[in-house]
Formats: C-alpha cells, sequence, structure tokens
C-alpha cells in the first residue's frame, strides 16, 4: 500500500500533527528541507531572484460584510455580471471562475494592458437564481420545463468580450470581432488520442462543455479551460445536482473532465477537446517550456485522494508561427506525481504492464485516467486546486485546499522543484511552503497567481456550508492573501481583500503591466434557500437578487 502525501507530509514534519488540531496554533511552515545536492541550488533562487519584499499595501482584516473589501489606494469596477450582454443576443454566465487577460496586441507580441480580451468561464448554474428552482421543489421531484434547462445551459461555458480603460476606468467593449459565447450547446471537436475511440463513442464532437473550473492561457495566446465537476450535471440524487432531463441521452458522460481549447482571437474557430491530457476532475492548467521548447503542462484532479499530473508535448513550441502549436497539446506523454519516490510515472499503456493488464488501449486509459494513474504509483492528495509556476525561479506551487475526512481542515501549499529546474525532467523534490490556520491566517487555498516579483497571490475557497462557523469562523468570508516567497516576510499571509457573503473569488490575474487586477466574485449567496431573502444581495442591493460578476481592481503599481 503506497502512502498518501498526506502520510508523506506527516513523515516530512513531525509537527503535523499540530496542525490539524483546530483549537491550536496552526502555525506557518516555510521548511528549510534539506534537499539532494542537484536541487540545493535551486532552492535558493527565490532568495536571489526578488528584491521585492515588501509588503505594499495596508493588509485588510477578516469581514463578514456582504460586500467586496479592498485595501485603501485600491480601486474596483465591475465589468460584467451575471445576465449583462457579451453579444447581440447572448449574456454573461453564471459563476464565473476562470478569468484572464490577453493584450489586444498579443498576437504581435504587444503587451497592451488598457486594451485586451478577457476569457472567463462559468462553472455550473444556480437553480434558485436562474428559475427560482427551490430545494423544496427538488424534494418535491419537480420536473424543470425545457426552457428553464435552456435557460441554464446558456449559463455555463465560457466567455470572451473586449475590455478597455479609459479615464482610469475599465469597460466592457461591444465588439463582434471578438465577443463570443460558448456554452453548453456548442460543439466543442474531439482531439488527441482517445478520439473516435470506442470509449468516446466514435464521436467527432461533444456537445458543449460542463462544469469550467480554474483555467490557463497557452504561451501562443489560447485559453485552456478545466471540465470539474462534470458528474453534477447527471445524477440527480443531490440538492445540488442541476437534473437537466436530456443530460443522459445527449450529453455522453465520456466526452466531459477533459481540458478545452479555446482560441479567444478566432470567434470562428472550433473549439476543442484535449483528450491526451487525460479525463479527471481538471481544476486548472499551468504551462512552462522545457529547455528543448517541450510544453510541459501541470494539472490537478480536484477530488478528495487523487492525484497531479504533467503532459509533455512530443513537438517543441514554435515561437515564431503560431499555428503550430494550435494542436501542440494532442501528441505527448502523460505523467503522474509519485511524492513518495519524487518521480513522475508514466501514463502509457504500452509501456506499463500495469495497464495492460487492466485496460483495453491507450484511450481507455486516459477517458479513466484517475484509477490509471494510481495503478503506475501516482500518489492520493488532499484535493489538488491550482498549480502556478513561480516565475522567478520555475518552482512549481500545488495548493491541496483540504480534507476533511483526514482531519485536513485548512488546506497546504506544496513546491516542487524539477531536477536541473527543467520541466521535463522526471525527477523532483518537494516541500511543504505553507499550512493553512488559524497562524497562518489562511484557510482552504484554490486559486493561485504569481507576479512577477515572485509574490504568491492566494484566494480561498472555503467552501460556503462551512463558512462563518465552527472551526472556519474566524477567516470569516473568503479572501485574497498575497504570501511573499522570498524575503524577512516568505511565507506570510497578508490579506488584500474580502469577498462578499458566500462568495468565494476566483481568478486573480494580472494585466502584462501589473496595474490592474481581474477578480472573479464567484456564487454570493450560494446558502440561500429562496429567492425573497437571499443570504447576499451583492452587488446590486435593492430587490435584487446576488449577482456572480468580474472585477477590475486597480491601484497597483505599474511594472512596465
Ligand atoms: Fe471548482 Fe476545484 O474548484
Ligand atoms: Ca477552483
Ligand atoms: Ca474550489
Amino acid at each position: 500500500m503506497k502512502n498518501t502525501l498526506e502520510k508523506l507530509i506527516d513523515k516530512k514534519i513531525s509537527r503535523r500533527k499540530l496542525l490539524k488540531d483546530s483549537g491550536k496554533a496552526t502555525a506557518f511552515l516555510a521548511l528549510s528541507s534539506i534537499f539532494p545536492k542537484e536541487f540545493l541550488e535551486l532552492s535558493f533562487f527565490t532568495e536571489r531572484g526578488s528584491s521585492n519584499t515588501n509588503v505594499f499595501f495596508n493588509p485588510i482584516i477578516p469581514s463578514e460584510e456582504d460586500r467586496l473589501i479592498i485595501p485603501k489606494g485600491f480601486d474596483y469596477t465591475i465589468i460584467r455580471k451575471w445576465g449583462d450582454k457579451i453579444t447581440e443576443s447572448e449574456n454573461f454566465g453564471y459563476n464565473n471562475d476562470y478569468v484572464a487577460y490577453l493584450p489586444i496586441d498579443f498576437l504581435e507580441g504587444g503587451k497592451n494592458s488598457e486594451d485586451g480580451l478577457l476569457v472567463v468561464n462559468h462553472e455550473f448554474p444556480s437553480q434558485l437564481f436562474i428559475n427560482g428552482y427551490t430545494d423544496d421543489d427538488f424534494k418535491k421531484n419537480k420536473i424543470k420545463t425545457k426552457d428553464e434547462v435552456e435557460a441554464e445551459k446558456r449559463s455555463v461555458g465560457i466567455s470572451v468580450f473586449r475590455v478597455k480603460k479609459g479615464n482610469g476606468k475599465w469597460e466592457f467593449v461591444e465588439d463582434e470581432q471578438f465577443n463570443r459565447r460558448l456554452d453548453a450547446n456548442t460543439l466543442f471537436k474531439i482531439r488527441g488520442k482517445a478520439a473516435g475511440s470506442e470509449e468516446m463513442k466514435s464521436a467527432e464532437f461533444a456537445k458543449g462543455t460542463l462544469a469550467n473550473c480554474s483555467g490557463g492561457l497557452t504561451p501562443w495566446g489560447t485559453m485552456l479551460s478545466g471540465e470539474e465537476n462534470y458528474q453534477d450535471y447527471y445524477t440527480s440524487k443531490n440538492i445540488w445536482d442541476y437534473r437537466w432531463n436530456d443530460a443522459e441521452t445527449d450529453y455522453t458522460l465520456e466526452h466531459y473532465g477533459w481540458v478545452v481549447e479555446v482560441d479567444p482571437f478566432d470567434k470562428n474557430s472550433v473549439p476543442k477537446k484535449r483528450t491526451s491530457m487525460g479525463r479527471f476532475h481538471h481544476e486548472n492548467v499551468s504551462i512552462n517550456i522545457s529547455p528543448m521548447k517541450n510544453i510541459v503542462a501541470y494539472m490537478g484532479d480536484d477530488i478528495v485522494d487523487k492525484c497531479v499530473y504533467k503532459f509533455i508535448s512530443k513537438n517543441s513550441y514554435d515561437e515564431k508561427i503560431r499555428s503550430n502549436n494550435m494542436d501542440i497539446l494532442d501528441e505527448g506523454d502523460l505523467f503522474v506525481a509519485d511524492f513518495e519516490n519524487n518521480k513522475w510515472q508514466l501514463i502509457d499503456y504500452e509501456k506499463r504492464d500495469e495497464l495492460k493488464n487492466n485496460f483495453k488501449s491507450q484511450a481507455d486509459v486516459l477517458v479513466n485516467c484517475d484509477t490509471a494513474a494510481k495503478m503506475v504509483g501516482g500518489t492520493e492528495c488532499n484535493r489538488p486546486e491550482d498549480i502556478e509556476i513561480n516565475p522567478i525561479d520555475n518552482s512549481v506551487f500545488i495548493s491541496f485546499t483540504n480534507n476533511y475526512k483526514k482531519e485536513d481542515y485548512f488546506g497546504s501549499i506544496v513546491r516542487i522543484i524539477e531536477k536541473n529546474n527543467d520541466p521535463s525532467s522526471l525527477e523532483f523534490e518537494w516541500e511543504v511552503f505553507a499550512t493553512g490556520g488559524v497562524a497562518s491566517g489562511f484557510s482552504c487555498p484554490d486559486n493561485l497567481t504569481f507576479d512577477s516579483s515572485g509574490n504568491l497571490w492566494v484566494l480561498c475557497d472555503i467552501s460556503a456550508s462551512l463558512l462563518n462557523k465552527d472551526r472556519q469562523k474566524s477567516f470569516k468570508n473568503n479572501s485574497l492573501f498575497m504570501i511573499p516567497t522570498s524575503g524577512g516576510n516568505k511565507g506570510k499571509a497578508f490579506q488584500f481583500a474580502s469577498g462578499p457573503v458566500d462568495c468565494e473569488m476566483c481568478g486573480g490575474n494580472f494585466t502584462p503591466d501589473e496595474s490592474t487586477m481581474f477578480l472573479s466574485i464567484q456564487h454570493p449567496g450560494e446558502n440561500s434557500i429562496s429567492l425573497e431573502n437571499p443570504t447576499s444581495r451583492w452587488p446590486n442591493f435593492g430587490g435584487d437578487v446576488p449577482r456572480p460578476a468580474v472585477v477590475a481592481v486597480t491601484g497597483f503599481k505599474k511594472k512596465l
């Protein structure tokens, strides 16, 4: 029986027991792990590479208020909220999660930080706020009408739209050339090693994209989005399942749980599902480039006891000719992290007897990737969420958000250092960078972002049902922290934002000049049980229902 990451952390940190106990201090740990020689130098890269160790804002304190609070001197503007127009006939969807900015001149090598495209995904609908469908309706087995289901289908997927900053304020721009909605009805081409297989029912296209959680940008200017909790669209056992009455017939289960790729610069391009990267509950994708120019994509499977993966492209990235990269994610090798042996284990049917004995083909392996990964030595982890790469030293940071069943209530952030600092290396070292808890001040880390100084921005996701009570009480509403990765404040969490009631904040990505951060406010008022008395009315207040929205936070010092 292999060790879980939890047990390996326990071995690494004898003080780990303290961390599990909500009553006692849960100290931050920036471990000076004893690394083998070939990793040792790398582990000090951050110390040398970054001089910005100052906290450049006045940290805020936790809050239960139904509003977005940011430090003095910063400002925010709502760019789009649920129901706002994106195109003539389509609206901004529900539960915006990932948000990223692409300069409008990106394809010419530009870094315009005041005119660009926002790509935003929409994770899941709210039955209550879209259709007035209550828990009581669920208990009475009420069937949704076709129109109600259709409204939910149109509320998920991905939004692409232009934004501009004029007179110091960001604004949505009506732009027919770029603005686009992809939803549960849009056709996605199935690509990669499972395409055309029996397991994919030989289909050429998948209907729509579901459960888009976090994402990532590629160096060639496309957006990758992770299909996460697609199972919620099928079963009708839980109060949070969506009960689309045609899910079982029109939405082939195996067509969801993939990484999807969208070209925001070409409205007419066909979006694609990249099956060579494996099917699981994808959180995000974070890309690095190896010294031989292979694309290395890190990915997490956000379910308790699931694994961390990386995909290494067969072909090299072409910096000059964009079209040569457009299908680069179809060919390559998939690996799973083995934290016990510090190795990336290959998930390849042809090369692993364990897989030959249990699966029919590589397509079968990819469709059932989480089972296959464990057979080749993948380590069980506590819900891997976002993975991001520190721009200063290439080390890879992973949020493990929590695992209540294993008494990990506050989560941790682990840092991987690849051998020889090569992202395509198959060996690595790792350490615990920070742990959530009362003493560190943050709990349940989810989305991560780095700024160019190597400061880690951590967006927390204490689930709405646990917020402001019991063990999670002191953290109050979900929040955003900045954690320096070098200097005197290394590993200390400074709170930058507090979100409205019941929300989680996502995205948190910067413009190239780092003067603006785009932030997603997802599921405000999620604990509401009626339309009349929602737990939040952010952002319109008055008699309105809560609305997920994307905001632009300004006031950061320009870096370009
Ligand atoms: Fe949708 Fe893993 O959070
Ligand atoms: Ca997430
Ligand atoms: Ca989450």
